[in-house]
């Protein structure tokens, strides 16, 4: 075979060897390396090249223009085949990165008040409509209206009973203290009352912290309380168990049953404990109520004639109802909440649970 013809056959072979490669490139990474194993300077058309030295002279060009026309056509080739797997890869791409719009969405985790908030606000509420005003006094009390204006005087049995938080003063300062109920803000707002040269009727409704030092499965350190008041003419005890009845089934958002149970507080007279009819057993008998069907929630009675004389308020002329009750144990009742304690530890599984 003349040399020319063997090139030819060559270039033949070259074309259609690299056709088949470039169609069966699985990338176009492999198609980069194809181009320079065809077309690069020391690749296989430059080899064949190489030959050409050997030609006659006139039968170069001949060569020379079937290389270019190879060259071309793999050329042209590789375009092809580059913007056959550029589309490829571009598929595959989307659509391992698809969105599944059917999946549902991951929802942003909301707050929510905590359970003796959320309980503190829905009582203030149902006071509040039934004209109550709402009034707030200060967690850092005096001797004077937290003990002495209540009808508890220095030496009074009841201080013990308190077990009080009190702050460091010297002998001329009135001694400071952390209140230990809301009853204080009777006080104040009575004092305020008559300073402003008002005269009752006065319906407050007064939301707060409290503090005693104690602490186990029933009492905390902190505690919150609501009191609650009326001074006008002509109250009676008709009128506290009105007003008991109708918050403790609001409330409850039930029926609730109540007792009024003879008991001593210094500023009220008579006092009474007011039980409610077990809202776990319905009065049968259970754990919670010890097995009485009956459980204690708060502390009332009619406002004594030395509290409204320490304010002076005409107690011939005037007369009260006032109670106070535990703001946490009415929410553990509502929501069977065995232990105090969960409200002021903060676990999250807790108060999520507990969320509005
Ligand atoms: N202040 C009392 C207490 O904390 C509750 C109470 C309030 C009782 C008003 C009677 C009247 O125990």
């Amino acid at each position: 075979m003349s040399e020319i013809n063997s090139l030819k056959d060559k270039l033949q072979a070259l074309q259609e060897k690299a056709l088949l490669a470039f169609q069966e490139a699985a990338d176009l990474q492999a198609l980069q390396t194809l181009r320079v194993a065809y077309l690069g300077k020391k690749g296989e058309l430059t080899s064949v090249l190489k030959g050409v030295g050997k030609l006659p002279p006139q039968e170069r060009p001949v060569i020379g223009q079937h290389v270019n026309e190879v060259k071309a056509v793999l050329a042209a080739a590789l375009d092809t085949a580059a913007s056959a797997l550029a589309v490829k890869e571009k598929e595959q791409r989307i659509a391992a990165e698809r969105l599944d719009m059917t999946l549902s969405g991951r929802s942003a985790a909301r707050g929510s008040l905590h359970p003796v908030q959320q309980g503190l606000q829905e009582m203030t509420d149902i006071f509040a409509h039934m004209g109550f005003t709402i009034a707030e006094g200060p967690e850092i009390e005096d001797e004077f209206h937290n003990f002495d204006a209540l009808n508890i005087p220095q030496e009074h049995p009841a201080r013990a009973m308190h077990d009080t938080f009190f702050f460091e003063a010297s002998d001329e300062q009135q001694a400071k203290l952390l209140r230990t109920h809301t009853s204080p803000v009777q006080i104040r707002t009575m004092q305020d009352c008559v300073a402003s040269g008002g005269t009752p009727p006065l319906a407050i409704v007064a939301p707060g912290r409290v503090y005693r030092c104690d602490y186990d499965v029933t009492h905390s350190p902190m505690f919150h309380q609501v009191e609650v008041f009326k001074v006008d003419k002509d109250v009676s005890l008709a009128h506290l168990k009105g007003v008991l009845q109708h918050f403790l089934s609001a409330y409850f958002e039930k029926n609730i049953e109540i007792r009024l149970r003879p008991h001593y507080f210094p500023f009220t007279e008579p006092s009474a404990e007011v039980d409610i009819g077990c809202v776990f057993c319905s009065g049968k008998g259970c754990r919670v109520c010890k097995g009485s069907g009956w459980v204690e929630v708060l502390g009332s009675g009619m406002i004594h004639p030395n509290v409204l004389k320490a304010v002076g308020i005409d107690s011939e002329v005037y007369s009260g109802f006032a109670f106070g009750l535990g703001v946490e144990r009415l929410v553990m009742l509502k929501h069977g909440i065995p232990d105090l304690r969960l409200f002021f530890e903060n676990d999250v599984r807790f108060l999520r649970r507990m969320g509005a």
